[in-house]
C-alpha cells in the first residue's frame, strides 16, 4: 500500500472547546475560524445556548458574541453533554461560579467516568456539586455560589481538571493555583493570556490572579494533531508514498505521538513550522516504506500522547519486536477502559499484547495484514485506530460502530480512502 496526497486534518477538539467557552466570556464579539464540527464540540455548543449565549451553529467562520465573565443564565433544562469530558468538566468550572445550579447528563460512556476530581476542587472553592446516584458520576448537579481563592494540587495531571479550576477561577474573579503532577495540555493557559488574562506558569503550577477579565478576540483553530496522528500512522504503515499534513497543532504538549512514531523507525519532518493565534503549527510530512522497531514509552512521555496510544498500541503491532507503555492508568477512566478494549481487540486480530494495571505491552512482527470483529464500545479513537489496521493491504477489519468516529472527526472515513494511492 501506497499513501499520496495531502490530508486537512479538522480543528484542534480541544482548542475548539476552548474556543466556544473563552469568546462567551469575553466582553464583545469574538470570530472563530476553523471550528472543529463534531459531535463534542456541538456538546459545549449546546450546553453554552441553554445558558443564554447565542452560540450559531458551528460553521468554518463564526461569531459568538460574549456576555462577559460570569454572564450565563440558569439553564430551563438539563446539560446534555453527550460523549464529552471537555463539555462537561469545563462548563462544570464555569458554573460553580454562577449564582444557579446546572444539572449535566450524559450518554452512558460519559457517565461511566469520573467527575469527583473536578467537583472536589469546585467544592473547595464553595461550590457544591450533587449526585443522583453514584457519588462522582453522572448525572450531577453544579450548584453555583461565591467562589473563593484556591491553591489545588491535582492527583492526576489532567488539563480538564486545571481548565475547569481556572475558568471557574477567571469567572469568579478569584485567584487560582493549579499544581499537577505533570504538565497536561496548555491550551487554556495559552488562549487565556492570549486574552489579556495574566496567566503565570511556572514549572507544573498555573496561576490565575484576582479580578481577570477576558476580552473577546478572533481565533483561528489548527488542525488537531490527534487526528492527524491516524494519517502520520497509516504513511508510516504504507511501503511507500508520502502524506503532507498541513496547519497541524504542534503544541509541544500534544505531539509526543509523532516523537514515539519518529523513534521507532519513521520518516516524519516538519514543514512552514510557524507561530499562528498564539500556538505553534506547520505541517507534518509522513514519508512510507520505512520499517518500524518496538519501542519503550516512558511514563513521562505520556500525557503528550495520552489520546494517541490505543493508536500507538496498533502500530506497535506493526512494528518489529515489544512496545511496551506505562504510566497510563489514565487510559481506563476514558472513552472507553482503553488498556482493556484495545489489547481484547488486537488479540482477536490474532496480535500477542497484555494489558498491564497502567499500560500494555504489544509484540509486533513486522508488517502484515489483520482480519476480525473490532469492538469499539463507542469509542472513536478506537475505531480510527484498528481503522488503519482495516486499511493495510490484505486486511478485513470490521468494526462494530464506525460512525462514532464522528464525535472527533466526521469525515475520517473518506479521508483514509482518499490517502491511500
Ligand atoms: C482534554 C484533556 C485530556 C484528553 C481529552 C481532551 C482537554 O483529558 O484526554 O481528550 O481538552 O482538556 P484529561 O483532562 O482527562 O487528561
Amino acid at each position: 500500500m501506497k499513501v499520496a496526497g495531502t490530508v486537512r486534518v479538522p480543528g484542534d477538539k480541544s482548542i475548539s472547546h476552548r474556543a466556544l467557552l473563552l469568546a462567551a466570556m469575553g466582553d464583545g464579539p469574538s470570530r472563530v475560524r476553523g471550528i472543529l464540527d463534531s459531535a463534542d464540540v456541538r456538546s459545549t455548543a449546546g450546553a453554552l445556548r441553554a445558558m443564554g449565549v447565542d452560540v450559531p451553529a458551528l460553521a468554518p467562520d463564526m461569531v459568538v458574541v460574549g456576555r462577559g465573565a460570569r454572564g450565563l443564565q440558569a439553564p430551563a433544562a438539563d446539560l446534555d453533554c453527550g460523549n464529552s469530558g471537555t463539555t462537561t468538566r469545563l462548563t462544570a468550572g464555569l458554573v460553580a461560579a454562577h449564582p444557579f445550579a446546572a444539572r449535566f447528563v450524559g450518554d452512558p460512556s460519559l457517565s461511566r467516568r469520573p467527575m469527583g476530581r473536578v467537583a472536589r476542587p469546585l467544592e473547595a472553592m464553595g461550590a457544591r456539586v450533587s449526585y443522583d446516584g453514584e457519588a462522582g458520576r453522572l448525572p450531577m448537579t453544579v450548584h453555583g455560589a461565591e467562589l473563593r481563592d484556591l491553591e489545588w494540587t491535582s492527583e492526576t495531571g489532567s488539563a480538564q481538571v486545571k481548565s475547569a479550576i481556572l475558568l471557574a477561577g477567571v469567572a469568579a474573579g478569584v485567584e487560582v493555583t493549579v499544581r499537577e503532577p505533570h504538565r497536561s495540555r496548555d491550551h487554556t493557559e495559552r488562549m487565556l493570556a492570549a486574552r489579556g488574562v495574566d496567566v503565570w506558569v511556572h514549572d507544573r503550577a498555573v496561576h490565575v490572579p484576582v479580578g481577570a477579565r477576558v476580552a473577546a478576540l478572533d481565533a483561528v483553530v489548527p488542525g488537531d494533531p490527534s487526528s492527524a496522528a491516524f494519517f502520520a500512522a497509516l504513511g508510516a504503515l504504507a511501503s511507500g508514498g508520502e502524506l503532507a499534513l498541513p496547519d497541524v497543532c504542534l503544541n509541544p504538549t500534544r505531539t509526543g505521538f509523532f516523537f514515539v512514531l519518529a523513534r521507532m523507525g519513521a520518516r516524519l519532518t516538519v514543514d512552514d513550522e510557524r507561530r499562528d493565534g498564539g500556538e505553534d503549527v506547520g505541517t507534518v510530512l509522513v514519508a512510507g516504506g520505512h520499517p518500524l522497531r518496538g519501542t519503550t514509552v516512558e511514563p513521562h512521555e505520556v500525557p503528550a500522547m495520552i489520546d494517541e496510544l490505543p493508536l500507538l498500541a496498533c502500530v506497535a503491532a506493526c512494528a518489529e519486536g515489544e512496545t511496551t507503555v506505562t504510566g497510563a492508568a489514565e487510559l481506563r477512566v476514558k472513552e472507553s477502559d482503553r488498556i482493556a478494549s484495545v489489547v481484547a481487540n488486537l488479540r482477536a486480530l490474532g496480535v500477542d499484547a497484555d494489558e498491564r494495571p497502567d499500560g500494555f505491552a504489544v509484540r509486533g512482527t513486522g508488517p502484515r495484514a489483520f482480519a476480525g470483529p473490532v469492538a469499539t464500545h463507542g469509542d472513536h479513537r478506537l475505531a480510527m485506530a484498528f481503522g488503519i489496521l482495516g486499511a493495510l493491504p490484505g486486511s478485513d477489519v470490521r468494526i462494530d460502530d464506525p460512525a462514532c468516529v464522528d464525535v472527533s472527526f466526521p469525515g475520517f472515513w473518506p479521508a483514509l480512502r482518499a490517502a491511500i494511492a
